[in-house]
Parts: structure tokens; sequence; C-alpha cells
């Protein structure tokens, strides 16, 4: 959450910054602001609102200004309310920052400095982080950020202007993600690739508790002994044509669009001789040995795509798997050892809940694997291995072609390793990736007819309230449909069990009360169709999921949205489109900004 960039060069700062907060503002949108090097002092402007309310006010106020070097940050507010004061950069005394992340002790600190006689004049723990740097200044910046360091606790990444260095940047970060590249333009650090690429395709990611110093000339790194480091160079393989909309009106829709080919990026290295292969991501045949179990442990989306996962590994290699939602996992003392493979999910890598599971996880002896989409994020440096998604840069908010890789590295892992450990022959397997491939090929298909989609959301408008229903797969894929819808239309909607609905939910269904019902899966089919005809019988308007070949009765349903013909398992793959399109057509039909839901950024690195 937060979007902070850093430039100090020889472009014009204002440009650099604000350009930059903008292709970060999916981060967070409550507040906007810059802090550059004028003369001999540090300008800043700031205000509540979004970056292109930046822009103006950079237009109205700075428009002469000449500077090339500053900090600019997008601000998912925590502590403190969405206002021009709260927004960031901060200055205390001779020092401006910006911040990413939480300050868990700042009333202590406050306290401390209060009875020093200095008062912040706003209400977030950032102003304090500002304070307590210039509390230990005294003209060392890297002293004044070690002093600091030591008195903050929490998560944090910060960009450090000194009024008396003029030109130079101080970074250090602490759970939060910084990245930063140096061209003969100057240096530049951001809390994501996507404010870089435009400088270089080769980056590095700040390590944990280690100070950067960007200079007009380079970046030089230090650990906190004051021990200059080499920074490991990493190579991004998009541009930035993929970070940008390409003619969709929204990120979301072409995200959705982008699927076959992230998945196409996904799979097709992980095919060797028409067998799921894993030497090229280094993950042993003998990971498997003396397992008594796996945990998957993810956060919302993620998650979802860990409860298909579940049935899948389940069912073709005969191991339990838990599911749990990481901020859940990690406060509970959670039955892990060295005979569990721990498995997080997750697009950004960042997640700090997420982050915090794996190091517990780890803590307790457990083998770890992740599954992550963004290369060189924490989660995939601190896993024992990492299967790397490849969906290229997700803006949207709304998580859609990471979902769809994340079941596609899935369905590769179970395929694998229900080879290696014998539950299939190499020809069943061979068969099985086959089935596979068919089915994600269909995705393309599934693309190309939104146009039931789109006409259902019409008529969801006015929707106050709606159920998904599922069973096996298609329950742990309601739960996602859910999600989707909630967080770009805000319509309420719960995904329930289909046969759970009736111990109490059923209460709910009423006159005209929409039921999407997902009946994709053959051995269940009957059984939800009972369910479907329970609602019905209630009033619901039921939406039915189905596949091409099951035979529906008309009286059944409102509307039917149909997936190709496959093998069940595979289904997921079809029918999340059907769902990503209602929630995306949905939120459109209702005049919001889909890419960019209230209340939520897209990282969150805050727990
Ligand atoms: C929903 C969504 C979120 C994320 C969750 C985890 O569309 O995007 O629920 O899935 O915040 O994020 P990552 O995958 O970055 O750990």
């Amino acid at each position: 959450m937060c979007g902070i960039i850093g430039f100090t060069g020889i472009l014009d700062a204002k440009e650099v910054l604000t350009e930059g907060l903008s292709e970060l503002e999916y981060r967070g949108y409550d507040s906007a602001g810059i802090a550059y090097v004028l003369g001999d002092r540090i300008k800043t402007v700031k205000t509540a609102g979004k970056v292109n309310c930046l822009k103006e006010k950079v237009q109205r106020e700075a428009a002469g200004d000449q500077t090339s070097c500053g900090i600019g940050h997008t601000r998912w507010a925590t502590h403190g309310g969405v206002s021009d004061l709260n927004s960031h950069p901060h200055t205390a005394g001779k020092v401006t920052l910006i911040h990413n992340g939480i300050i868990e002790n700042y009333q202590e600190l406050q306290a401390e400095l209060e009875k020093k006689g200095k008062t912040p004049v706003s209400q977030t723990d950032t102003e304090i982080a500002a304070m307590v740097v210039d509390d230990g200044y005294d003209g060392d910046p890297v002293k004044a950020i070690k002093r600091a360091v030591k008195r903050l606790e929490g998560a944090y990444a910060f960009c450090i202007m000194f009024e008396e260095f003029p030109g130079r940047i101080y970074c250090i970060r602490n759970g939060s993600p910084l990245v930063a590249t140096y061209t003969e333009k100057g240096a530049v650090i951001a809390s994501d690739l996507v404010a870089l690429i435009k400088y270089s395709k080769d980056y590095f990611v700040l390590p944990e508790h280690h100070i950067a110093e960007l200079t007009p000339d380079g970046i030089r790194l230090f650990n906190l002994l004051d021990q200059e480091v080499e920074p490991k160079m990493l190579h991004v393989n998009w541009d930035t044509a993929s970070a940008r909309k390409g003619g969709y009106e929204y990120f979301m829709l072409k995200e959705i669009h982008e699927q076959p080919e992230a998945l196409r990026r996904t799979i097709t290295p992980r095919l060797k001789d028409g067998l799921p292969d894993f030497s090229a991501d280094n993950i042993p045949d003998s990971i498997f040995e003396g397992l008594h179990k796996i945990v998957i442990t993810a956060c919302g989306t993620a998650m979802h795509a860990g409860l298909i996962g579940k049935n899948l590994i389940e069912k073709w290699i005969r191991i339990p798997v838990d599911v749990e939602i990481a901020s859940e996992f990690r406060y509970k003392d959670p039955i892990v050892d060295e005979h569990t493979l721990v498995m997080t999910i997750s697009q950004s890598g960042e997640t700090a809940d997420t982050l915090a599971a794996l190091r517990l996880a780890k803590e307790k002896g457990a083998r770890t694997l992740s599954i992550v989409n963004v290369k060189g994020s924490s989660i995939a440096r601190e896993s024992d291995y990492v299967l790397y998604t490849h969906a290229g840069p997700e803006i949207a908010v709304a998580s859609t072609k990471a979902y769809m890789v994340q079941l596609a590295a899935l369905y590769l892992f179970a395929m694998r390793f229900a080879f290696v450990l014998g539950k299939r022959t190499e020809e069943q397997t061979k068969a099985v990736v086959k089935s596979f491939l068919n089915a994600v090929g269909h995705v393309e298909k599934m693309l190309s007819s939104d146009e039931q989609a789109e006409e259902i959301s019409e008529r969801l408008v006015k929707t106050e309230d709606l159920f998904f229903i599922g069973r096996g797969l298609d329950y742990a894929l309601s739960c996602e449909g859910s999600i989707k819808l909630k967080e770009v239309s805000y319509i309420h909607s719960e995904a329930y069990a289909a046969g759970e609905l009736k111990h109490g939910t059923i209460s709910l269904i009423t006159d005209n009360v929409p039921v999407i019902a997902l009946a994709t899966q053959k051995d269940v089919y009957v059984k939800m169709i009972s369910n479907v005809k329970e609602v019905r019988s209630r009033g619901a308007k039921v939406i039915l999921i189905t596949t091409e070949d099951a035979l529906v009765d008309a009286s059944l349903c409102d509307h039917v949205i149909t997936i190709p013909e496959m093998e069940d398992i595979f289904a997921p793959f079809c029918a999340v489109v059907a769902l990503q399109y209602i929630a995306y057509y949905a939120a459109v039909k209702r005049g919001l900004n889909v890419d960019q839901p209230r209340n939520l950024a897209k990282s969150v690195t805050v727990e």
C-alpha cells in the first residue's frame, strides 16, 4: 500500500515524480504529494485526492520551479484521516520523508518527543517517524537513520531528504518494498517496478535494513555496519506497454483479456516431453519426502486459488491440505513442523500477513514453497522454493490474471507430484496434461463471449445482496466470484457451499434475490440442481453457470452461462472468466471506477 518514488539526476524531477505517481496510484489513492529541492530549501506540494489533483496543484503552485531531485508519495490512509495535512511528504526540522508501512510504536515515540517540546502537526505515524529521524540528526544522515531505526517498530519503506544535502535521497526499508535503478539520467527508487521500467529494465531490490544513498551519479548501498554492499541486479522481461491500458477502458478488462497469454507464459516453460517439469525452477522431486501434510496460506484472491489447490492436491496426491488465511495462521501457533510443506501464494510477493506466515512456517522448520508473480519480491526471496507465475504486471486492484496463473501453477504442481509419487503413470499424466491444455485453450473462447455476463450485470445494477452457491471446486470458485463482485461493484454478496445454505442463510432468499449457481461438476450436478430448485422456489432469480453439455431445464433458472465441455476438474479456468466479467460489468454499469475501488489498495503491506 502507498506508492513511493524518489529521483535525483538530470531530468525534471517534478515530471518524473508526478508521472511515477500516476503509475503507482493503484497502490493507494487517498492523497498524493511531492517534495523537491528548490535552491537551498525543500519545497512540498501535497493534497488530498488523486494524483490528478496533485498535478493540478503542482501546475498552480509550482509551474516555474526548476528541480532535479525529489520524492513523491501516493497514500492509502492508515493513521490519520484523508486530508492535505496528513498527506506525505512530512517534514520535521531538516528532514522530509515519505513512508509506506505502519510505525506501531508511534504513540510511545510521540510521548517521548513531546517531553522534549516537539509536537506533531498531523495525526500520522509518518510525521512521528520524520521527527524521530530529525531528533537523531546531527549533520550525518546515515547516523540519523541508524539511530531512528533503533527506535522505530513496525513496517516501513522510507525515502528521506535532508535539507543540508540537496541532490541526495536516503532510503531504508523493513518489510515494505523498494526497488531501484540507475541510468545516465539519474537514480530512481520506487515501491514498484511499474514506476522504474521506463528508465531501465535492470534493477535491484533494496535489501531490508540496508541504506541506499541516491545521488545524480549513482546509488550506493550500505548495511547497518557501514559496509558497502554490491546491489544484486535483476532483469525484468516486460515493458512499459504491458503496464499501460493499451486501448482498454480499465486495467481490469485488459488484464482479463491477457489471461490466455499469461497462462501460456506460465505453463509452456514447465512442460517437457508432455510432462510437467520443475527442473528450471529448481524444485526437487524430493520435496515430498517425509511429508505428512501441506498448508497453503495466503490472503484474499490468492487464498481462493489455494482452495482450488487443496481440492486438486487432495484428489490427485492424497495428502491432507489445510488452507489458512495468512492473517489467522500467523497468530494461532499452527501445527507445522519439518514434515509440513507450507505453500504461500501471492501476486505481489509483499503481502504483510502472507510474508509473516511464511516466516513463522520457516521458524517452525517447515519446507516452504511460494507461488509468486513479482520477481525478487520478499516472499519469493525468503521461500525455499519459488514457482513464479508469469502474469506480467497486474495493475487493477481486483486480481484476475494473477489468480488464473496461480491456478495454473497449482495444477502443474499437483500433476507433477501425482506422477512423481506414483499416483499416476507417465501415460496417464500425459493424458491429464493434454486435457489441461485443452481446457486452458478454451479460456480464449470464454473471453469472446461476454454478452451474457454483460446483460446479467445490467440487471444487477440495483441489486443490494446476492449469493453465490456451488459444491466442491465450484464452491471454491464461488468464493472468488463473490470477492470480485464485492470489491469492484460494492454489491454485497456471500459465497455458500450449496448444501449449507439451508442451515440458516436460506432465510435471506426472498423474491428476486439473485443467486449465481455454479454447476460445472458432474459428480454433484444433480445435488446442485436440487439446491437451485430450493432457492428458486423461494423466489430467487437464478443465474446458472454450467457446461455446454449439461441438460438444463429452462424453468430452472433465469439466465444460463455455459462454459465449453471439458474434464470437470479444469472447469475453474473457464468458469472464473464468467465471474470476472459479471463483476467487471456490474461495476461499469454502476458507474464506478473499476480499477480503484474505494478503501482498497493493490499491495497490502500493512497487517
Ligand atoms: C482481490 C485481491 C486481493 C489480493 C490479496 C493478496 O481481487 O486482489 O484479495 O488477492 O490482497 O494479494 P497478493 O496476491 O499480492 O498477496
